[in-house]
């Protein structure tokens, strides 16, 4: 030890006295030529999706490739996947020492693509409106053979360094990959001589600081069905007839106005009209033309129609006669037999539109019952807005949501609703973006429009349905809206402007500010003001206290977004500074969207930013100290968006395990991490456009996985004070010490302390907790342990009890999550 300790002191006095000279180099720097030349160029292979690639060489003639598979800069240019190209880089570099590269987007957008970097590593914001570029004549492009493939691209002559830090970039990804990749699959070799060994909690009641009391929260975006189909109670599928080939980009024949309907009975017709609609953001109706009694029209609900035996259900309907006597309609809910499981009937048509309702009262159990309307009048009638809707609903709100989902999403006590997304918020496109106004008021004059997740939205769940329910269970609104550009992914469509850079026209930009500081005003308003009087109208003259405004998210970070992003920041802080304005860094945990949206939340002293990162389990396990080196005195952070991604992409107890190792984290950073909340959360089964997810269900079932206890028994057992706490581990390994961590934090309403374990190893561990500096306890405690093999996707949290003091064992099994909750009033506790 001594020894290692001169040789460092040694090399530091060299270094300090004779910087830059050869005392100051590593031997094998030493070695190296002063310079070599780089080939920059964008593989042929995959079509060009790969990005930007580098080879060396020292004499032109043997290159060497810096990693085949790493790009050092990728287009983030349209649709993910198959649009995101980089054709024909060229590489220069100006004066200054700046490096630029420009590439073509694709075989049809005129414009070109630019990003610029210091060290060809660390690339800055992209733009894709570069008409044309300059080319050097000594740096044209050439072609070399790499490997046997010949690949064009440019040749610069540059110091050695350069390449060096290009290898060692490489090296580095390569290097993360691999630990990051760490699964407990491995654990087996890993860990084959690991066995059970002691563990030390040991916690300082005395060092403490307040966290946020808002850490876990809820991200719901309707991806998966989540919304129609899923928790909104609705049970009549297309009830507006909008569904639209568009919908799902014309790739699905069946999808259209028809969708999920059908005429049942001879001697009638269906057809869609839209020549005088209930409301013009409703355009298309049925038509419904009967020659005999009998012919009925039916709908086939979200997969079937579920009833229960004794519950009621409120049918409703816009209809009018065009042609014949104004009858009623005959309402049924049937079985695929035929049998009437209930059955009700309307008053009368007229010949204007008018809303019809009756109660359907379900006489047994079914799970795919469907709807029938026969009119009991032969003739011409239209029809439109057909629904179907339980009575009990979540708090029983009309036009309210499924209660089971809801009550589901109630339990984990989320302390906020972040919502309408993800990329729902700000759509597929400029005229995708989600405009909440057309989302409140009577649900015949909301908008419905394309779900950028492949299917129809109809907007019955909208602005005044997400406050109400976040009022309903306690937590804080947390809407997102689009900073004037819709998703970075949105489609190219073969037209120039796709993707992000067709941000909202700058003419229209005040209009768009204004939308948002209307948002603010229905939320909180005054009834007397415009849009106060709307939310009243709705049924809530009461104000919705909303205090968070989400602006952008997970965008690309360019000129265009930066404009708009802070007209609407301004114009926010300025008009409303009682609201916190959420800012956005991007997709990852790292790279250009990154740094650049945080150098803007520097820039403009933005409160919060929001985080995404979905990521291997590997990585929560080597990056818990992500946030100990944040800035505590910088913007605080909402992690909107997370979650641990397996290959296969499960929700088992591995990913489980993951994501509570790293809430130990977020707990022990909750003076700078504010908000969290795992996405998605909803998936209907059979309609889920991504996995994992944190509920998943059916018609009939609501199915939490493993990671749903995680946030709920964090979400259930959270504090605001966070208790310092020294982990030790007898095992004096980095693998195990990194897969073992604790929380402590009091809850200062109940004054109970909480302490949360993890053991992601495959033996368990004694653990001796020492509560140093808290008041003398004794007795017994809540013990709830979540527990089982990596794999499993049932695993469930089991209660019991433990003996406590300020110095007691607990055993953690192998794998398993622990959280033992102290109360401080209960009666088998004795303070000493
Ligand atoms: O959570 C699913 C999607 O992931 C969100 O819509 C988007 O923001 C992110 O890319």
């Amino acid at each position: 030890m001594k020894k290692i300790k001169l040789i460092i002191s040694s090399f530091l006095i060299l270094t300090t006295l004779f910087p830059g000279s050869s005392y100051a180099r590593t031997g094998e720097l030493a070695s190296k030529p002063d310079s070599a030349y780089l080939f920059s160029y964008a593989t042929g292979k995959d079509n060009n999706h790969n990005g930007l690639h580098f080879a060396w060489s020292n004499d032109q003639e043997n290159w060497h490739r810096i990693g085949p598979e790493h790009s050092f800069l990728r287009s983030d240019y349209g649709r993910w996947g198959s649009e995101k190209r980089m054709l024909s880089p060229y590489l220069t570099q100006t004066p200054d020492g700046l490096w630029h590269c420009y590439w073509t987007l694709n075989e049809y957008t005129e414009t070109f693509a630019h990003a610029a970097s210091a060290d060809l590593i660390y690339w800055g914001r992209q733009s894709y409106d570069v008409k044309s570029y300059p080319v050097d004549p000594q740096h044209e492009r050439c072609s070399i053979v790499l490997y046997d493939e010949p690949e064009t691209g440019v040749i610069h002559k540059v110091a050695w360094k350069v390449i060096e830090n290009l290898i060692a970039a490489k090296d580095r990804t390569v290097y993360k990959d691999r630990i990051y990749s760490e699964t407990t699959g491995e654990d087996p070799v890993r860990f084959a001589t690991l066995k059970p060994f002691d563990t030390k909690v040991i916690v300082n009641g005395q060092q403490k600081k307040p966290i946020s009391d808002l850490l876990v929260g809820v991200f719901f975006e309707d991806i998966n069905y989540a919304a129609d189909g899923g928790l909104y109670a609705e049970l009549i599928q297309n009830r507006d007839f909008e569904y639209t080939p568009a919908d799902k980009e014309g790739h699905d024949p069946d999808w259209n106005s028809r969708t999920a309907w059908s005429l049942k009975g001879n001697n009638a017709t269906f057809t869609i009209d839209s020549v005088q609609p209930i409301h013009p953001n409703n355009p298309h109706y049925a038509v419904l033309k009967t020659d005999r009694p009998g012919a009925s029209l039916t709908n086939e609900g979200f997969d079937g129609i579920v009833l229960k035996a004794g519950d009621k259900y409120k049918f409703s309907v816009f209809a009018r006669t065009l042609e014949g006597k104004n009858g009623k309609l005959q309402v049924h809910l049937t079985g695929k037999d035929g049998r009437i499981y209930a059955e009700g009937s309307t008053g009368g048509l007229s010949r204007e539109w008018k809303k019809l309702n009756v109660t359907l009262a379900a006489k047994e159990n079914v799970s795919d019952a469907r709807l029938e309307i026969t009119p009991a009048a032969t003739g011409t009638i239209a029809l439109d807005m057909i629904s179907l809707f339980p009575e009990k609903t979540f708090r029983n709100r009309p036009n309210g949501l499924r209660a089971d989902l809801a009550q589901a999403i109630a339990d984990i006590h989320p302390r906020f609703v972040r919502f309408p997304g993800g990329c729902v918020a700000h759509g597929d496109g400029l005229d995708n973006i989600y405009r909440w106004k057309n989302t409140i008021g009577p649900l015949e004059a909301r908008k419905p429009q394309r779900n950028l997740w492949g299917y129809h939205q109809t907007a019955g769940l909208g602005y005044f349905e997400y406050f109400q329910f976040c009022e309903d269970i306690g937590a804080e609104p947390v809407p997102v809206v689009a900073a004037g550009v819709p998703c970075q992914n949105s489609a190219c469509k073969h037209l120039v402007g796709g993707g992000q850079q067709g941000g909202i026209p700058m003419s229209e930009m005040d209009a768009y500010v204004q939308e948002i500081l209307d948002l603010i005003e229905y939320a909180n308003g005054d009834v007397k003001t415009e849009w106060g009087r709307k939310r009243a109208e709705a049924g809530h003259p009461k104000p919705f206290n909303l205090k968070y405004i989400g602006i952008g998210n997970e965008d690309l970070i360019t000129d265009l977004f930066e404009e708009r992003f802070t007209m609407l920041f301004n114009a926010v802080k300025e008009k409303h500074p009682e609201i916190t304005v959420i800012g956005t860094v991007g997709p990852y945990s790292e790279g250009t969207d990154y740094e650049e949206g945080w150098e803007l939340a520097n820039k403009l002293n933005i409160p919060m930013v929001d985080e995404h990162y979905y990521q291997k389990p590997g990585w929560f396990i080597h990056n818990q100290d992500y946030y100990d080196k944040y800035d505590r005195s910088k913007s605080k952070v909402y992690l909107g968006e997370y979650a641990a991604h397996l290959p296969g992409r499960p929700n088992n107890l591995e990913t489980a395990l993951a994501e509570a190792l790293y809430m130990t984290a977020l707990e022990r950073n909750g003076d700078v991490v504010h908000m969290t909340s795992y996405a998605p959360l909803l998936a209907k089964e059979g309609h889920t456009q991504w996995n994992p997810d944190l509920i998943y269900f059916n018609n009939e079932e609501v199915k939490p996985t493993v990671g749903y206890y995680v946030q709920q028994l964090y979400g259930q057992h959270a504090g605001d004070e966070y208790l310092t706490s020294r982990v030790i581990v007898s095992e004096n390994s980095d693998a195990v010490q990194k897969r073992v961590a604790a929380s402590v934090v009091r809850d200062s309403r109940t004054n109970d302390l909480i302490v949360k374990l993890v053991n992601l190893l495959p033996v368990p561990t004694q653990t001796n907790i020492v509560l140093n500096d808290v008041p003398a306890i004794e007795g017994t405690a809540e013990l709830i342990t979540l527990t089982g093999k990596p794999d499993d996707k049932q695993a469930k949290p089991a209660t019991g009890t433990v003996r406590i003091s300020n110095d007691f064992d607990v055993d953690l099994p192998a794998y398993s999550f622990t959280l033992i909750r102290i109360k401080q009033n209960n009666t088998n506790l004795t303070k000493k």
